[in-house]
């Protein structure tokens, strides 16, 4: 099959290579872009561990093709780092004992992040509901939703003390 010529932004920086229209993105951005904090859990859309920031959605990234982002802007776990290393989201469920094997939580931060965006003061039912798509098999979930409704405190405050 002929290969296509894709380009776009991923973590704010423009980026080309050359793929299969029928690549799918997480393949594309661990393999060709040599990103490979989003992770490959089930490939069926099920798990969660793929995700990604796809033009302000949560995409998981096992279900899109390269052809459906050509021109697109993505957000991986790599570009939610804070200026000084790790975002507050990331913080947030180290203290929080958010993650144990770790291998969900990069899908889990950046839905979680997205989530935020669209609900910055979410209850702790609605960031169940919002990160139904993101399976984890370690923690049963209860350090996960701290971990994100304690990010949303401190974002929220951060955010009233620069007004
Ligand atoms: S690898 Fe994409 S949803 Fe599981
Ligand atoms: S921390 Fe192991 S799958 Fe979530």
């Amino acid at each position: 099959m002929s290969k296509m010529h894709l380009k776009l932004k991923v973590n704010g920086k423009s980026v080309e290579t050359l793929c299969e229209p029928r690549e799918l993105l997480i393949h594309v951005l661990r393999e060709r872009l040599n990103l490979t904090g989003p992770h490959i859990g089930c490939e069926t859309s099920h798990c969660g561990a793929c995700t990604v920031d796809m033009n302000g959605m949560s995409v998981k990234s096992c279900t899109v093709f390269a052809a459906q982002v050509q021109g697109a802007e993505i957000t991986t776990i790599e570009g939610l780092a804070g200026p000084d290393g790790m975002g507050v989201l990331q913080t947030s469920f180290r203290e929080h004992h958010g993650l144990q094997c770790g291998y969900c939580t990069p899908g889990m931060i950046t839905r979680a992040h997205r989530l935020l965006q669209e609900n910055p003061n979410p209850t702790e039912e609605e960031v169940r509901f919002g990160m139904a798509g993101n399976l984890c098999r370690c923690t049963g979930y209860q350090n996960i939703v701290k971990a994100i409704l304690h990010a949303a405190s401190e974002l929220n405050a951060s955010k009233e003390a620069a007004q």
